[in-house]
């Protein structure tokens, strides 16, 4: 079944789990979508885990729509989005509107993911005018790492978890259709996921948001760079792509690959005219 935005706000109301992945190519995306997941990020983490940048603040609208188009080639069912990458949206409601229709017409995302709270409400109004469904990002907000000093959980401070909380319900009213809450108290997920209406999706933001994402080289055991407290890592695939490299190359040194059954012959005669 095509997960949806309505099918979304249906899943909070139902009291459904949302599970949520990142992706950012056409063949993980694929085998992602025939697990029955419900939506696919295209993270502008693909800056740190596929770019190999310290941070999110390098990556381009270029990269975004090259990456979420090759996922979106991939999927079938699950909720596609697109990430906006830093600067793509925070000058002006006019860039705002403009780069989440290029999501849109270009890489065909199902909606598109920009943070920031009561800041960038007009611009989430003026995309949601221009029927372009928006899922908002509050908390660890990457695109603020300068602001807040590193990648520092947000909201522990009494008057850090009211904007929080105050910030979720602008996005609310500005029209977001969800709202990924990222490096924050559990408790304080907890508060805004009973205070607003829309699904909430947690990233370290405890167990009582509506639904969870995930980065999936984190979770999966592919990225060794460092490894978020919030991360659970539920396979070892990075061990087990070293064993697989690992025996293509004492393979191939022993002359064992490539082996008949992956070679091609050609016909006697036309071999001996080669001589
Ligand atoms: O860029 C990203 O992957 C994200 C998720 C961590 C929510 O924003």
């Amino acid at each position: 079944m095509k997960n949806t935005i309505k099918s979304f706000k249906q899943a909070k109301i139902n009291k459904e789990n949302l599970t949520m992945l990142t992706a950012y190519d056409y063949s993980t995306a694929k085998l992602m979508d025939s697990t029955g997941i419900n939506g696919i990020l295209v993270g502008d983490s693909l800056g740190m885990v596929c770019l190999g940048y310290e941070d999110t603040l390098s990556v381009t609208m270029e990269d975004m729509l090259h990456h979420t188009a090759a996922v979106k080639r991939g999927v079938k069912n699950a909720l596609v989005v697109g990430d906006m990458p830093f600067m793509s949206y925070q000058a002006s409601v006019y860039d705002a509107v403009k780069n989440a229709g290029r999501f849109i017409k270009e890489a065909h995302a199902d909606a598109i993911k920009l943070e920031g709270g009561a800041d960038v409400s007009e611009q989430i109004k003026a995309i949601v005018k221009a029927q372009i469904p928006v899922m908002g990002h509050l908390g660890l907000t990457p695109q603020s790492v300068n602001m807040f000093g590193g990648f520092k959980i947000q909201g522990k401070a009494l008057d850090d978890a009211k904007k929080i909380i105050e910030d979720a319900k602008r996005l609310e009213d500005a029209g977001a259709f969800s709202i990924v809450l990222e490096g924050i108290p559990s408790d304080l997920g907890k508060i805004i996921t009973e205070t607003i209406s829309i699904p909430t999706i947690g990233i370290g933001a405890g167990k009582y948001c509506d639904g969870q994402i995930l980065v999936y080289q984190d979770m999966l055991g592919m990225f060794s760079d460092f490894t978020p407290k919030f991360v659970k890592k539920f396979a070892n695939t990075g061990d087990i792509m070293k064993e697989g490299i690992n025996k293509y190359i004492e393979e191939v040194n022993k002359g064992d690959f490539p082996a008949k059954e992956h070679c091609f012959t050609m016909k006697e005669e036309i071999l001996k005219k080669l001589y």
